[in-house]
């Protein structure tokens, strides 16, 4: 398995650009499962999670192909074209639903569009159990009949078409939110989703599912109406700018006192994250083409965070601001509401010398004057990447094992790391580099 190692204490300069969003993207693709014409999906992000949606949804009978030019080294500039002309099978077996939860995004459109799916079940994860109870209740509410057989969702549809329903949510689910809105764009009458996740994310599906000929109002808002339509249409669409990406180098240009231009990023699209950076010491200032973020007082503030639900801070951006506050002066106290078990970094980042300590859902943590570095182990996406940040604000070598983690999310981040001066490689699994 490939490492990333890392010479922590260099302050970064320098321009990062910003990919697609990875959530949006997960979302935004089995959309092209609704309609028999081509979704045609840009500035989509090159990840892993991407080639196994785009493999689920080939063995679901989509066609795809990739067009256009990249542009700043990645895919930025390509486009992927998606048609679902016949799906030749409904079946989302478990190796592949396995590898990432998002695979779920499929039930809801095969349902709407087919009448019938049958969707592995995708176990816990390295973040807590994350059932997909919520998805399956409002779309039996919908008129689905759901059984779960052999470690798989079985579901038809009697009638072949569902139906518009209330559905309202006990709690905010951006996954149950982004199902329910696909089912219910072709589903028979009105549906209202409500306690709706607001996250961008959900409004980038509905405005895509806008192009596609659906009837969606309230975006952006806790309450979402669809009327449902016979069917729907292709479209080309654009994916929005990944906000957790957008997030998680502003904390590297804050974590090592440095000063990045984030290109292509939305300020509007992490405002409660920018909060806690400019509590925390950190400036923001628009440029031309996004916005840069410097730190260049050599300490920051510790500045205590809750993960909620969009608009509040993101559960995604906890372990990254967790470094961060570890290298703050003061304490800090980190509570997350949104996993159970999202601490999973703990550990690792007090192996580099972070004083944390957790209680339950909230941690204490108390800044250093300095972390070092150490062989660190990750065991999710997130976790990953604030092992990265601690390791680029530490003195000496880091070694962050389990890379893979990493690239189901970021794409390319050493190298855009090492291109604002971070001392950082990948050592390719097999290289005799220790
Ligand atoms: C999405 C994001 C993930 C982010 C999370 C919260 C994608 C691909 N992933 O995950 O990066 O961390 O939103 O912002 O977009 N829950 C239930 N039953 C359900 C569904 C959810 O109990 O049927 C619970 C979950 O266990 C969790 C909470 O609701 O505690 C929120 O989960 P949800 O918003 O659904 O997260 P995902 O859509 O899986």
């Amino acid at each position: 398995m490939d490492k990333i190692r890392i010479f922590g204490g260099t302050p970064l300069r320098g321009v990062i650009p910003i990919g697609g969003a990875k959530n949006a993207a997960l979302a935004l693709m089995p959309a092209c499962l609704l309609t028999d014409e081509t979704l045609s999906l840009s500035n989509l992000p090159h990840l892993v999670d991407i080639t196994t949606m785009a493999n689920l949804l080939s063995q679901h009978g989509v066609s795809m192909s990739l067009n256009g030019h990249a542009a700043n080294g990645g895919h930025t500039g390509r486009v992927l074209e998606l048609t679902a002309a016949n799906i030749s099978n409904t079946t989302a077996p478990y190796d592949l639903v396995r590898k990432m939860r998002a695979s779920v995004l499929v039930l809801g459109p095969l349902l709407a569009r087919c009448g019938q799916a049958k969707v592995s079940l995708p176990g816990g994860c390295a973040i807590g159990t994350r059932p997909v109870d919520l998805h399956l209740k409002a779309l039996e509410q919908m008129g689905a009949r759901i059984q779960v057989e052999g470690g798989y969702v079985v579901a038809d549809v009697p009638g072949g078409r569902l139906k518009g329903a209330h559905v309202v949510f006990p709690q905010v689910t951006v996954g149950g939110t982004e199902n329910t809105l696909m089912a219910a764009a072709l589903a028979d009458g009105e549906t209202v989703i409500a306690n709706a996740a607001r996250e961008p994310e959900v409004c980038d599906l509905a405005h895509c599912l806008i192009a596609m000929g659906a009837k969606i109002d309230g975006l952006g808002s806790g309450t979402l109406h669809i009327q449902g339509v016979e069917r729907l249409h292709g479209a080309q669409y654009s994916v929005l700018p990944d906000r957790i990406e957008t997030g998680t180098y502003a904390v590297a240009a804050a974590i090592t006192r440095g000063d990045i231009e984030l290109v292509g990023a939305r300020r509007d699209l992490m405002q409660s994250v920018e909060k806690v950076l400019v509590e925390c010491g950190a400036v923001i200032e628009d440029t031309e083409r996004g916005f840069r973020v410097c730190a260049d007082r050599t300490r920051l503030t510790g500045v205590d965070i809750m993960t909620e639900p969009y608009p509040g801070f993101p559960t995604d951006m906890q372990a990254q601001l967790m470094a961060l506050m570890a290298t703050a002066d003061g304490a800090s106290m980190i509570t997350e509401t949104i996993f159970e078990n999202r601490f999973m970094h703990v550990p690792e980042l007090a192996r580099m010398g972070a004083r944390v300590n957790v209680h339950g859902a909230s941690a204490i943590v108390r800044g250093v004057p300095k972390l070092s570095g150490a062989p660190v182990m990750a065991t999710d996406l997130r976790a990953s990447v604030s092992l990265v940040l601690a390791g680029l604000a530490a003195e000496g070598e880091t070694v962050v094992n389990r890379v893979y983690h990493l690239d189901r999310g970021y794409e390319r981040v050493e190298e855009k790391l090492a291109a604002c001066g971070a001392r950082i490689e990948r050592i390719k699994d097999g290289d005799a580099a220790e």
